[in-house]
């Protein structure tokens, strides 16, 4: 399975803070805010990668990334000249996709919680129709909105209701068959000019091929959209890795767990950081 990052927004809500760099590069407590994302795929078992960038933020992201060999994966990337939508994701990717199944995440999206990694495994192992995520939140009415019958089966999503049928949002995270590229060519633009992911997911719906798996509430699903919940992030992150003193996105410690990298390449990654970074790697190193 391929995986696709999306992270071409122009962060105009977090300005000035963002007006260096992309939205998606700024740190969320200790990393960049992309390390999240790129770990939730990691994890799901993918290890070929597509970072998709505005023009102007790519060659951040490459001095950032470099092609993943570090890490054990492969990253390239490609332009999305003007935001179009999320679905346009598989328009811009076309070439990459080839035909196989894909899993998108929204660079801004992060996800902890127990078990989430079986979920993902399970998630990349269907290989026909799609798998999204449902989380419960208190303003559905500013996402994606999935309806629910009484035996849990998903019978509705609308994106951003004026009168959400539920309280459950869909994530920034979405696992695609093969189809989705012929799909997403079909779709005709929202009234807000872009092509929404919500219509593709309804044409998974309509054919009875979407599976929505609940996160449930022991799980965090954060939203980094302002500045205040980019902190709220930070703090997040914070007190889980200083409570328990395992971090959360580590991608080194990710590569090695999953067996991209050994622990000699481990050693050497951790020796580029003089901190208490590189000091936790060392710590992996020693006791796993
Ligand atoms: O976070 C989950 C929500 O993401 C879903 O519940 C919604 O169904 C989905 O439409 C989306 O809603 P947002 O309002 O968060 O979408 P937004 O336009 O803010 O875009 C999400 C991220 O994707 C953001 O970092 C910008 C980036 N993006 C967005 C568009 C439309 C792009 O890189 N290119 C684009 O064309």
């Amino acid at each position: 399975m391929k995986g696709i990052i999306l992270a071409a927004g122009s962060g105009t809500r977090l300005y000035p803070a963002s007006l260096p760099i992309s939205k998606i590069l700024l740190p969320v407590f200790d990393k960049p805010m992309i390390y999240y994302p790129i770990t939730t795929l990691m994890l799901a078992g993918v290890r070929d990668i597509l970072i998709i960038s505005n023009p102007h933020d790519v060659d951040n992201f490459k001095k950032v990334l470099g092609d993943g060999s570090k890490i054990g994966v492969k990253f390239s990337y490609a332009i999305q000249e003007i935001p179009k939508g999320i679905a346009d994701s598989f328009l811009v990717a076309a070439d990459f996709i080839q035909n196989e199944p894909v899993v998108l995440i929204l660079g801004d999206n992060i996800f902890h919680g127990f078990g989430f990694s079986t979920m993902l495994k399970l998630a990349a192992v269907r290989n026909e129709g799609a798998t999204i995520f449902g989380y419960r939140v208190k303003d559905p009415e500013r996402f994606g909105v999935v309806e629910f019958n009484e035996k849990g089966q998903a019978v509705s999503i609308e994106e951003k209701p004026k009168n959400p049928r539920s309280d459950f949002a869909v994530t920034g995270l979405y696992f695609y068959d093969k189809n989705v590229v012929e799909y997403a060519k079909s779709l005709k633009p929202s009234k807000r000019g872009e092509l929404e992911i919500t219509d593709l997911n309804r044409i998974y719906l309509e054919k009875n091929k979407l599976k929505v798996e609940i996160l449930g509430r022991g799980f965090a699903w954060l939203d980094t959209g302002t500045t205040e919940s980019l902190l709220q992030a930070s703090n997040f992150v914070s007190a889980m890795e200083i409570n328990t003193g395992m971090k959360i996105a580590c991608i080194e410690e990710v590569a090695y767990r999953m067996g991209y990298i050994s622990k000699n390449e481990l050693m050497l990654l951790a020796k580029n950081f003089k901190n208490g970074y590189g000091e936790y790697l060392q710590r992996i190193v020693v006791k796993n």
